[in-house]
């Protein structure tokens, strides 16, 4: 398995608290990975850690392979692109004449990656518009731009669709998705809403008053979130026989005693009352039950609304 990023017990104190703790992250190579928390999670105080702008008081950080003591490699730094807050432009300048100037304070000789960021990120028609008539989509993408323009082959984005109608949010998407599957960035983001990296995250981290709740692939976490049909019944053993003898049904588990989940069947509670009724069996209760993905996140950090 290839790491791009991992940490291991990345922690940070400020005046005694802990705002970061003990955090093991752990990021592969092509991963869309949503690192989600509440406000005031942790969650900027991480990247910026991962990024080398504050100093980690405990734990280290391993990037590509390589872990990083006090010093960091200007190669590993190099790999990575990020956008760690709000990106400061020039307003008064084009979105060229911005990204040109970043281009020289990072030493790029390169002038045509310019015009590469600008293309992959959609802003190549307005590139000589200057920033201060950017919306804030607009802005965002040239963010990305920036954060691009080197040929990074990981990109750290704290909230990069903060602020952003639907539209917009749903563009940004398309150009994290085709980033990651067209040339193999591995992608970081943060968010405060699940929705947001929906059917765009592979990898989900969810950190929570500075601890990491759970980090999961995100297929593991679709299936934990799925609905199934809730059976309270008299007898499970001989529920549990009907079912997989009459209905043919191998995906369900018992609860508890007298609790059936089953993940089949789900609009046909009829006919599955039907089967163990007139088999004898007496049900007290069928009920279509399961977490959203929103319930679970929400369960995870403590119950209270994420937005
Ligand atoms: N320099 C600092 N000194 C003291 N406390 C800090 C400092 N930076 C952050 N904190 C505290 O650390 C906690 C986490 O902040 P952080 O900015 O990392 O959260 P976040 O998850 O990015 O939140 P948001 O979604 O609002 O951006 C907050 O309680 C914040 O007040
Ligand atoms: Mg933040």
């Amino acid at each position: 398995m290839d790491y791009v990023l991992r940490t291991n017990r990345l922690s940070k104190r400020y005046g005694g608290k802990a705002v970061v703790h003990n955090l093991h992250l752990n990021i592969r190579q092509g991963d869309i990975y949503g690192f989600l928390g509440q406000n005031g999670a942790g969650k900027t105080t991480t990247l910026r850690m991962l990024m080398g702008l504050i100093r980690p008081t405990e734990g280290e950080i391993e990037l590509f392979g390589q872990e990083l003591n006090r010093g960091r490699s200007k190669a590993a730094m190099e790999r990575i692109g990020a956008i760690i807050e709000y990106p400061g432009f020039y307003l008064n300048l084009s979105a060229v004449e911005n990204l040109d100037i970043h281009r020289r304070l990072m030493g790029m000789g390169n002038k045509e990656y310019i015009e590469e960021a600008l293309s992959s990120v959609g802003l190549i028609d307005a590139s000589n518009q200057k920033v201060k008539d950017y919306s804030l989509g607009m802005k965002q993408r040239l963010g990305i731009a920036r954060a691009l323009l080197h040929h990074p082959e990981l990109l750290i984005l704290d909230e990069p669709t903060n602020g952003l109608d639907p539209a917009g949010i749903k563009e940004i998407r398309q150009l994290f998705l085709n980033l990651a599957r067209l040339r193999g960035i591995t992608i970081m983001i943060s968010s405060h809403l699940l929705s947001e990296v929906e059917q765009l995250a592979t990898r989900v981290g969810i950190i929570h008053q500075g601890s990491l709740m759970e980090e999961i692939d995100y297929a593991d976490l679709q299936r934990k979130t799925r609905h199934y049909l809730e059976l309270r019944v008299d007898d499970d053993k001989k529920a549990a026989y009907l079912l997989e003898q009459k209905l043919g049904v191998s995906d369900y588990r018992v609860a508890g005693p007298g609790i059936l989940h089953l993940y089949d069947f789900l609009e046909q509670s009829t006919k599955v009352n039907f089967t163990l009724t007139s088999e004898g069996v007496g049900v007290k209760e069928i009920r279509l039950s399961g977490d959203s993905l929103e319930d679970y996140f929400l369960k995870l950090t403590g119950g209270a609304p994420l937005a």
